[in-house]
This record gives C-alpha cells, sequence and structure tokens, in this order.
C-alpha cells in the first residue's frame, strides 16, 4: 500500500512539474513575440552602421579585450548621476537600454553621442532616427568631459 502511494504521488509531482513546465513554457513564447516585434520595429527606422563615428570631439577610441575595473567604477559612478533619469541598462525608458550599445554603434559614434547630443540629434542620421523613435525625446547634454565619457562607454561594454 504504502508503495502504491508513493508510486501515485510520485506521478501526480511529475504531472504538476510538467504543467507547470508548459505554462512557463507558453508564457515565454508571448514575451519573445513580443520583444521580436519590438526590436523589429526599431530595426526598420534607426540605422544600424558601425563605420559612422558620430559628430563630435571624439575620432578615434580603442577598446582593449578586457574591461577596465577602475573606468567601470567610475563611470557607473557618473551613470547614477547623470543618465538614469532617462536611461537604464536593460529597459527603454524616455531613452534606449544601454546595454549593447556597442552591437549597434561605433564606440566613437557612442562618446560623441554622450558628449554632443545636441549637434548630433540634429545632424547625425542615426541619432536624428532615434529622436523620431523616442518621441522627439531629446537628450540633453550634461557637460561630460572626455574622460568621463570614456569611462562612461566601459561602463556601457561591462553591461
Ligand atoms: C533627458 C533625458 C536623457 C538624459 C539625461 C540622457 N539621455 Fe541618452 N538619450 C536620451 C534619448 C531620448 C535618446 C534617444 C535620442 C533622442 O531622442 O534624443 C538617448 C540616446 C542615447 C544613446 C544612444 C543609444 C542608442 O541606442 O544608440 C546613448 C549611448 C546615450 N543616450 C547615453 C547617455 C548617457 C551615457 C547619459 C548620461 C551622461 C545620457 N544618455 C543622458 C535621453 C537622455
Amino acid at each position: 500500500m504504502k508503495k502504491v502511494l508513493f508510486a501515485l504521488s510520485a506521478v501526480f509531482i511529475l504531472n504538476s512539474c510538467g504543467e507547470g513546465k508548459k505554462k512557463e513554457e507558453s508564457g515565454f513564447q508571448m514575451n519573445r513575440t513580443k520583444k521580436e516585434t519590438t526590436l523589429k520595429k526599431e530595426k526598420q527606422e534607426v540605422p544600424v552602421d558601425l563605420n559612422n563615428k558620430g559628430i563630435g570631439p571624439v575620432k578615434s577610441v580603442s577598446l582593449s579585450d578586457t574591461l577596465d575595473a577602475d573606468m567601470v567604477s567610475l563611470g557607473e559612478e557618473i551613470f547614477e548621476v547623470k543618465c538614469t533619469a532617462c536611461h537604464m541598462p536593460n529597459q527603454r525608458m524616455i531613452g534606449p537600454a544601454l546595454a549593447g550599445s556597442l552591437e549597434r554603434r561605433s564606440p566613437e559614434w557612442i562618446m560623441n553621442m554622450i558628449m554632443n547630443p545636441t549637434e548630433m540629434i540634429k545632424k547625425d542620421p542615426i541619432a536624428k532616427a532615434l529622436l523620431k523613435e523616442y518621441n522627439n525625446a531629446i537628450m540633453l547634454n550634461q557637460n561630460v568631459n572626455q574622460k568621463d565619457a570614456r569611462a562612461l562607454l566601459e561602463y556601457i561594454r561591462s553591461l
């Protein structure tokens, strides 16, 4: 009798696990479809051009294979003070989510956008498209110097 009960409860547990998993899977699929649609929409409207270096003081940046931990933590501090009003690492807010930026933009473009947003959103083709995509929300000039912009870039790389 004990054995039968044990077998029955084992079947019950297995079943309920199975169901839980199914639910999770369908939830996951729903999320995924939604995310894919947003990505598609953004791809059509905002160009990806890794050769575009943007407009501003930064002409060339070389990135090492490893992250510079000091720069990452300085960048994170500045990010908290000057950027979190509009940006989050992984979620679209007033401005774009910044994780993965280097897959879409050159490092020079990112630093010029950080240091010179007002001119960028007027003249640069990617920034102009972003402005449209983000409902004409203006990225304000936060008076970031080149050293701090480089640290912010390193922080963005670490996300
Ligand atoms: C007042 C809101 C605001 C603040 C503050 C702000 N941004 Fe932005 N940012 C935006 C918006 C909005 C965009 C999209 C372009 C536009 O609409 O002007 C953008 C675009 C960007 C992009 C380009 C993203 C992409 O997908 O290519 C980067 C990089 C960026 N911001 C970094 C920063 C950093 C770093 C800071 C802090 C120093 C900062 N921003 C502060 C609103 C802001």
